[in-house]
């Protein structure tokens, strides 16, 4: 998070993201290597000072808003909690490394590495290779469902620039969630504000039942912008 944040993304009731600031935009698709994950570079998508990304899941031109939100019935009420993270999130004590998880997945499975899961490698994080590794999974997870915390209480993120990546999860036959990097502030249709945070996911299939933020039912219903 170094550059000066302007940028925003504008959730509208029930209609799109509205992204302000002249955020960078990419596609990425989540590929497996070996008992983890990696990101593959997806389609070049177009760059612009202002863009709508859908959220109903029906455009006909995702990532973009085509406006088939307003002939859908789309009901994207915001149904996510909007406590802080810490307050949040279950503590879960390692070795050498203690861990946040606030169940907010979205299935994208970078918490999976070839010596663990995020879970298991903080309660072997007396290893320092493994205390690697848990750190790696925590930090890699695109939906800050997971932060490794050391035992002074200091924080783990990984630093990333404000960048908007659309994912894509062909192994699963599914298109992913909107990976928002880098503190990039995001509005309630209310007006109100989010807890800025260095990674979430945001729900673009229009099915999450804790909207707006990603809960796997991409997986679920199967959802493709046929761009995979
Ligand atoms: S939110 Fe506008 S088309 Fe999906």
């Amino acid at each position: 998070m170094k550059n000066e944040m302007t940028g925003k993304i504008k959730i509208l009731k029930d209609g799109p993201y509205v992204v302000t600031g002249n955020i960078k935009l990419s596609e990425k698709i989540i590929t497996s290597q070996g008992k983890g994950y990696v990101y593959r570079e997806g389609r070049e998508l177009p760059q612009a000072k202002t863009y709508t990304l859908c959220r109903c899941g029906k455009s006909k031109n995702p990532p973009f808003c085509d406006g088939a939100h307003s002939k859908c019935d789309f009901h994207g009420d915001e149904t996510a909690s909007k406590a802080d993270f810490v307050d949040r999130a279950e503590v879960l004590t390692g070795a050498d490394l203690d861990m946040l998880d606030d169940h907010r997945c979205a299935f994208a499975r970078f918490c999976h590495r070839n010596d663990g899961t995020a879970w298991e490698l903080i309660r072997q994080s007396d290893n320092p290779t493994l205390k690697n590794e848990a750190i790696k999974a925590a930090s890699e997870c695109p939906a800050g469902r997971l932060v490794t915390v050391e035992k002074s209480g200091a924080f783990i993120e990984p630093e990333y620039e404000p960048e908007i990546v659309i994912l894509q999860d062909p192994e699963r036959g599914a298109s992913c969630g909107i990976f928002v990097k880098g503190g990039i502030p995001l509005q309630s249709a209310d007006g109100s504000l989010y807890e800025k945070r260095n990674r979430l996911v945001l729900c673009r299939c229009g099915e999450s039942v804790n909207k707006p933020f990603c809960d796997a039912t991409h997986i679920h219903i199967k959802y493709l912008d046929d761009q995979v």
